[in-house]
């Protein structure tokens, strides 16, 4: 790569050093081979500059935010971006909120920052754009005689034909994505929808290994599953857990279910198979404890505030039928624990519960496994519908929908011999070794530079 690696993501870590997978991840990268990290600004301002503002704390590359005034976060943040595209993106069409506003606002934000691009990219730089917030850039940034090589790596599922088809946008989403250079993808299953929606337009054509002709211009499609960094996870997990660990298992099998509180996590339905497992427990069988860790996320927006009375009025509802003097099924925290504390309870834990109803990979089930004693592991039980379930085929792997299934698979995982246990768990953690997230890094931008660099603006 000759050139300057510009990322460009929404969140942005401003202040103290970077923590979280991807983050991390991005941070070494860029501190690897310099560079420029692009994000939105923490405090909202009347009048957005039309330049970005460089912010400290890069150590060995730079960082800059953009702004956005209050109503933008409003309506590009909240509003386009996670109440029309993270819906049409986790198959939940009937919670599209669409608004003519939003998408304008959308259009606005992503025609302003591509103009700041403009400013500073240089033909031979790489950008390197992530997720939906951004899908238009590139589009935007070739109107402006960009020809850098422009990535997208979407971190959520790829819709569904029949979803796309939901979006009043519809038609601009298939030429927002032909602009990029490649657009990388979590999974095959993604991938194999990506082809097969543009199969479906008239100015598409499928040509071998991934590669679309769209409207006269040609892109790559390809699955990039992302990972974690797995040693520096069980180092973290392996340090003494800071609470005694005796109380927090109160005398019972620890359950662990770790969430942002999003409807696509699924976390009725896995309260609600935790609920059928108790209701056919034998008085005498071992009591088991949910600790289901959940930070608030996009909490203005009505179907976050929706799912949070959900799980409040369902938990509540189960530990009052099934609580006893010195037992609480189900504990419920609604904050964000710290890596240093979550890393060793993973450890501690009997069973992981990862049962998104639609998720792009899902990161919790890797850190579960990477955290795990290889002599004495905990067993995963696993959505079929998160993309880890593609590679983690080792995992208990359920139906997230079918209570029934989700408590069977939760007796299995307490009767699982420990050969058996140890068997999956070292298949599994080769998963985790083999999708280390500084190969994904690599791997993608070694993928983006082997693409011929575009000379002007898509026919
Ligand atoms: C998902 C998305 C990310 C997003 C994160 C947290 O993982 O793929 O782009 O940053 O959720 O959501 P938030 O809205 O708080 O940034």
């Amino acid at each position: 790569m000759t050139g300057r690696l510009i990322v460009l993501s929404n969140r942005i870590p401003t202040g103290g050093p970077p923590s979280g997978g991807l983050v991390v991840a991005i941070h070494e990268l860029l501190a690897a081979r310099g560079g420029l990290w692009i994000g939105s600004a923490d405090e909202f301002v009347e009048v957005p500059s039309e330049t970005l503002r460089p912010i400290e704390g890069g150590e060995g590359y730079d960082k800059a935010v953009f702004d956005l005034t209050e109503a933008e976060h409003e309506e590009f943040y909240l509003g386009y971006a996670n109440s029309v595209l993270w819906p049409l993106c986790h198959h939940r069409t009937d919670l599209l909120a669409l608004d003519r506003q939003y998408a304008d606002s959308y259009a606005g934000v992503n025609a302003r920052v591509a103009r700041m691009l403009a400013q500073i990219v240089e033909p031979e730089d790489t950008i390197w754009v992530h997720d939906y917030h951004f899908l238009p850039i590139a589009l935007e940034l070739r109107k402006l005689g960009v020809t850098a090589r422009v990535g997208l790596f979407l971190h959520i599922p790829f819709p569904n034909l029949h979803d796309i088809e939901a979006l009043p946008e519809r038609d601009q989403f298939y030429f927002w994505l032909a602009a990029y250079d490649l657009v990388g993808l979590q999974t095959q299953a993604d991938v194999a929808r990506c082809l097969e929606s543009y199969r479906t337009q008239p100015s598409g054509e499928l040509m071998l290994n991934g590669r679309v002709k769209f409207d006269g211009d040609a892109f790559q499609v390809r699955s990039f599953p992302i990972g974690i960094d797995g040693k520096a996870f069980k180092a973290l997990a392996e340090k003494p857990l800071t609470h005694d660990p005796a109380h927090i298992r109160a005398d019972a099998r620890l359950i662990l279910g770790v969430d942002r509180l999003d409807y696509s996590k699924g976390i009725p339905n896995r309260v609600r198979g935790f609920g059928t497992w108790l209701e056919k427990r034998k008085p005498d069988s071992p009591r088991a404890t949910l600790l289901q860790i959940t930070p608030p996320s996009r909490e203005t927006v009505p179907a976050y505030q929706a799912i949070a009375h959900e799980v409040e009025s369902l938990v509540g509802r189960l530990n009052g039928q099934y609580s006893e003097l010195d037992w609480t099924p189900i504990r419920l925290i609604e904050r964000a624990v710290p890596r240093e504390t979550l890393a060793p309870l993973y450890r501690q834990a009997d069973i992981a519960l990862v049962t998104p109803l639609a998720d792009g990979m899902n990161l919790v089930a890797k850190e579960f496994v990477a955290a795990q004693d290889p002599e004495d592991p905990g067993v995963l039980i696993l959505s079929q519908s998160a993309g880890a379930a593609e590679q983690m085929t080792e995992a208990l792997i359920v139906n997230p929908h079918d209570a029934e299934e989700v408590a069977d698979a939760i007796e299995r995982a307490f009767m699982m011999p420990l050969d058996e246990r140890r068997a999956r768990h070292e298949a599994l953690l080769q998963v985790v070794q083999d999708t280390d997230i500084f190969d994904w890094g690599a791997s993608f931008l070694d993928c983006l530079n082997r693409v011929e660099r575009r000379d002007g603006m898509p026919g």
